[in-house]
């Protein structure tokens, strides 16, 4: 300021010199009434009040006292007063940014009966999942046209997908990798995003972005997608819980999961939202494609209305899930082993394990045991096996017999018309029978149950572990 000009202008040459990620806000404390705000990298919402407005890095945080909201993009400069704000980029020329109107409630980041954020979400999946579908399925069809505007046209086009996403998100793309595959008909990568846009890939002919995310935010997925529209991908789709997010707004489509908000850092309801995105977006791609036929679109739907049910049957196992946690409580490791599209589920189980109760914890597609880490095991070393009835279950037996002739400890979850019965060193924990294609899904809960008391009983911080940031919007 003392080159002169104002506060705007001195913070418009600011931001220019600048580098790195930030949402940044300035005030002249001798002009209190205006603040000057800019945005790279991380998120920066305005609030629209009535004679009055806001400014913060979420929506949520804001939720009490409007409903309105810019988003700011990359490079904007806003200056905000009570009543007035006004928009402009680097240059100094004005820009316009659309009004959004939020459709989550003013108490949606409230705990109510709950002890947690994480139990009040786990809790709510079964709503979760309802409002996800709505819309978007009939009695027995997905309708491609609510996937969004230009769906079906991009869809049919597809001749490849990329899933590109970060951590829990990430294994959520992993599970659909299987169901591209063997239910659509159509090859599908699945990477992290970190190492996507560090290396150089190969991008395959009309091939279809797909990000991931919760919060439509996190930087290295971002980056990816903005890398990814530069190397010639055909078009990018995101699968996102954040309206008006970073990756909603830069992609061609988006198709948002209907979660509410997620507050805890453990991701739950916006995993399992996700797969119920997925998994309507797989039958949409299938049925495009023709490798779907009506009578199995009409067993997918089916499984899909089921699932709100299925899953509010899973949540009953609470009380039986908060005893078995505490044989974890002393424990230093752990190893959960899954097969198909079981096993990202087992890599999420572990990885919810892991950061809320700081035990380490390791995924392994179950065959792959004899290769390394069966050195692993000894009584000290819970192994707990996803294990549903279908067409790799006599696969998994055999896994579970290599860990047993070894002394290993045992948790298996197993479908109660798998032919498993408790015996020395293997506690069953006995799951309805559920439709093998949403198995997945329902599998996740009883995972979530056993990391969120295994965490209770350790007593560490379960909504705001150490180290950890709900949305990464730093490299
Ligand atoms: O918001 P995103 O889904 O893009 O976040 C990606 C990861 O940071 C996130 O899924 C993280 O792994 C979970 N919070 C873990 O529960």
């Amino acid at each position: 300021m003392s080159q002169g000009g104002t506060l705007l202008q001195a913070f418009q040459r600011t931001v220019s010199q600048l580098d790195g990620a930030y949402g940044t806000v300035v005030m002249d404390r001798r002009d209190p009434q205006r603040l000057i705000a800019a945005r790279s990298g991380s998120p920066l919402v305005i609030g629209l009040g009535i004679g009055e407005n806001f400014l913060a890095s979420d929506q949520l945080a804001l939720l009490s006292v409007t409903r309105r909201f810019i988003f700011l993009e990359e490079g904007d400069v806003a200056e905000i007063t009570r009543r007035e704000v006004n928009i402009c980029n680097l240059q100094g020329e004005p820009v316009n940014r659309e009004i959004h109107e939020s459709s989550l409630e003013h108490d949606a980041a409230d705990k109510g009966q709950f002890r947690h954020y994480m139990q009040k979400e786990v809790f709510e999946q079964p709503s979760a999942i309802i409002n996800t579908l709505e819309g978007r399925i009939d009695n027995d069809s997905v309708r491609v046209d609510s996937i969004g505007h230009g769906a079906s046209d991009i869809l049919a086009r597809a001749e490849h997908i990329q899933i590109i996403a970060c951590g829990t998100s990430y294994n959520a793309g992993y599970v659909a990798k299987y169901w591209f595959e063997s239910i659509a008909g159509i090859s599908c990568d699945v990477e992290i995003a970190s190492e996507f846009r560090y290396r150089n890939f190969v991008t395959r002919p009309n091939s279809l972005l797909i990000t991931l995310s919760q919060s439509g935010e996190t930087a290295d997925t971002l980056a990816a997608l903005r890398l990814a529209k530069e190397r010639g991908f055909m078009a990018a789709m995101t699968v996102c819980n954040v309206a008006g997010s970073s990756l909603v707004r830069e992609s061609d489509l988006a198709f948002m999961t209907r979660a509410g908000a997620e507050i805890g850092v453990a991701s739950t309801k916006a995993f399992t939202t996700q797969l119920a995105a997925l998994l309507m977006l797989v039958t949409a791609v299938g049925k495009i494609k023709g490798h779907v036929d009506r009578d199995q679109e009409a067993k997918i739907v089916q499984a899909l209305h089921r699932l709100p049910n299925d899953i509010e049957q899973a949540l009953v196992l609470d009380k039986q899930i908060e005893l078995l946690a505490e044989d974890f409580a002393d424990k230093h490791h752990a190893l959960f082993l899954g097969r198909g599209e079981f096993y990202p589920i087992a890599m999420e189980s572990a990885l919810k394990l892991k950061e809320i109760s700081y035990i380490h914890a390791e995924a392994y597609a179950a065959g792959e045991l004899k290769h390394g880490p069966l050195a692993l095991i000894d009584a000290d070393m819970p192994v707990i096996v996803i294990a549903p009835n279908n067409e790799l279950l006599e696969k998994l037996k055999s896994n579970i017999e290599e860990v047993r002739a070894r002394g290993g400890q045992l948790y298996v979850f197993a479908d109660k018309e798998a032919g498993f019965e408790n015996t020395d060193g293997m506690s069953i924990i006995a799951m309805p029978h559920v439709d093998a294609v949403s198995a997945p899904i329902f599998y996740t809960i009883p995972m979530q149950l056993l990391s969120y008391h295994v965490a209770l009983i350790k007593g560490t911080d379960v909504d705001q572990p150490r180290n950890l940031a709900k949305a990464v919007t730093v490299e």
